[in-house]
């Protein structure tokens, strides 16, 4: 089965295509020809996953899925949560957001924390969403360098490594993009039978 993943983002592409059960093609946006930004303006994981799979389905006329995730820290009142991936300003690194979170919780002692994906499969116009949240801890410090994003400063309950510490299927075995997709890839399965 081939079904479009709306995300420009080319760390969660590979994540998600290595994550696919067999009998399952990701089809990135570039392959399809779309270039631009999926919109993202709403203050919750779930409208933004939704909007940007809804986006992508009525442009093209086909179904697709999205996915929306946050880091969600307990310590500052669950920053920087929906403005995970702008947290230290519009055009922000992945490097000057994991600077940005370590300042705030230097003193902090409550360092636990959690990720959180929303899929959102969108098809003829109606659409189900799957959620996948991992729990872990805030190290005092970014280590590893491997993955994206806030994976320097996410260790996952389970694990003494960060998620930069693990390769893709280690990643996996915690991830909470894994456990949406998998969800996911289970309701397809049904109904696809
Ligand atoms: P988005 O809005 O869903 O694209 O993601 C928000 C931001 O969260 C991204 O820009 C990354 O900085 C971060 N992020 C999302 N998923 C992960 C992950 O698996 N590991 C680390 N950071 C992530």
């Amino acid at each position: 089965m081939k079904i479009i993943f709306a995300t420009s983002n080319q760390h969660k592409l590979k994540e998600v295509k290595s994550a696919a059960p067999e009998g399952f093609e990701i089809i990135s946006l570039k392959e399809i020809g779309f270039e631009g930004e999926l919109p993202e303006t709403h203050e919750t994981i779930e409208e933004n996953s939704l909007e940007k799979a809804e986006y992508l389905s009525n442009k093209f006329n086909t179904a697709c899925f999205a996915e929306d995730t946050g880091l969600i820290i307990d310590a500052i009142n669950g920053e920087p949560g929906v403005y995970s991936a702008r947290y230290a300003g519009e055009y922000a690194s992945f490097h000057d957001n994991v600077n940005k979170v370590l300042a705030k919780m230097k003193v902090m002692e409550t360092r636990t924390a959690r990720f959180k994906t929303v899929i959102t499969y969108y098809s003829q116009g109606s659409f189900v969403q799957f959620e996948g949240v991992t729990e872990g801890i805030i190290p005092l410090v970014q280590i590893g360098d491997n993955g994206f994003g806030y994976d320097p400063i996410f260790i996952p309950d389970g694990s003494t490594k960060t998620y930069a510490q693990m390769t893709m299927d280690e990643k996996n075995l915690f991830s909470h993009r894994k456990k949406s997709f998998d969800l996911f890839a289970n309701h397809l399965k049904l109904i696809t039978v």
